[in-house]
């Protein structure tokens, strides 16, 4: 097929809301977007598995012990589908673990932050996995095949780490006055950081026009954002916590909240590698990947001798 005949074959499915297949034409840009960002997807899957894994041996019973080991491991699940399916667009895993150990590639901001008590996991999963679950469930429609499939299975799970979060912050929210105060300190610390998962505003986002022409993303990150703050306030105030914003303020003729920005200087200082945990995050993943060569090696040794077996046969 001519190149000109491939494009518009392309256009049409997206004008038509059909999905891109790994063996249909793209252009090279759409491709190259796909893979930063299915990549960039997945290190976050991965990375945010650290600050959640600091509590397993701290949970406060057996049971939410058990709920969190459960958790952390979904996130790792998560990461293995959104790796598959960027390898799905012509880039191996190696690659894409070597740009997130060399800081060429990003992770989502949030994983930064430390979790310093108990109710930073109820926050975790109430804020940081809300605003997962409202930028995700767009990209159950993501215009590429692979990467829509796997956000289904991914918005699935999500829903529960968020439900398990809030069971958290429910807890303490209505429990001793020091735990109430956990909750609140909690929430104080972990708001900005949540509204910053979003991206920059959309007046400097320098990927979203393409992303939204494309369809890759179907919502801007100011829209997402806002949705965002009209959910969460109307949770906080039933757990009788207060959103550490003293803008925020209901105005009918957005139907939303006003709120104040998050330090966009910040965030720019934890993108570039400077935040509060990012060099123990990427040394706790590079010692987690050289003590896993021995399993590579042996799961490549496997695949050969299984090969070699087949072919003979
Ligand atoms: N953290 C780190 N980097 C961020 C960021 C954040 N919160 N927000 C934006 N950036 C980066 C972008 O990657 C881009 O950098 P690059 O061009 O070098 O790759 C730059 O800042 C400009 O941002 P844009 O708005 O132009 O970029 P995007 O259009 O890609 O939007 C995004 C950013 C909303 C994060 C988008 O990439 C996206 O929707 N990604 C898929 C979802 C995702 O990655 N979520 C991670 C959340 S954590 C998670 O899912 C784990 C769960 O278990 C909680």
């Amino acid at each position: 097929m001519e190149t000109n005949e491939a494009q518009a074959v392309f256009e049409s499915k997206l004008a038509n809301n059909e999905y891109i297949e790994p063996k249909d034409w793209m252009p090279e840009d759409y491709r190259k977007h796909l893979i930063r960002q299915i990549s960039q997807h997945a290190h976050s899957e991965v990375v945010g598995m650290l600050p959640e894994g600091n509590w397993i041996s701290r949970a406060p019973s057996l049971r939410a012990k058990l709920v969190l080991l459960a958790k952390v491991q979904d996130e790792g699940g998560h990461g293995l589908y959104l790796y598959t399916a960027a390898e799905t667009l012509g880039t191996s895993r190696d690659e894409m673990l070597d740009a997130l150990l060399t800081g060429k590639a990003k992770y989502s901001s949030i994983f930064n932050y430390p979790t310093l008590t108990w109710a930073d996991i109820g926050a975790i999963g109430w804020l940081v996995d809300g605003a997962a679950i409202m930028n995700q469930v767009m990209l159950q429609r993501t215009s590429y095949g692979p990467y829509s499939r796997a956000m289904i299975r991914i918005c699935k799970e999500e829903s529960f780490h968020q439900r398990q979060g809030y069971e958290i912050m429910t807890r303490m929210a209505f429990g001793s006055p020091e735990q109430k105060d956990m909750a609140q300190d909690a929430l104080n610390r972990w708001w900005y950081p949540s509204l910053m998962m979003f991206g920059p505003p959309d007046t400097e986002s320098p990927n979203s026009e393409k992303a939204i022409k494309w369809r890759i993303k179907r919502e801007t990150n100011d829209q997402l954002r806002q949705r965002f703050v009209n959910q969460t306030v109307v949770q906080a105030t039933y757990l009788g916590l207060k959103v550490p914003d003293d803008k925020l303020k209901w105005n009918p003729e957005k139907d939303g909240y006003d709120y104040s920005d998050p330090d966009w200087n910040e965030f720019k200082n934890v993108i570039k590698g400077h935040g509060i945990c990012n060099r123990e995050r990427i040394n706790a993943r590079q010692k987690a990947h050289d003590n896993g060569a021995w399993v590579r090696a042996a799961a490549n040794a496997y695949s050969q001798k299984q090969n070699q077996q087949s072919e003979a046969a």
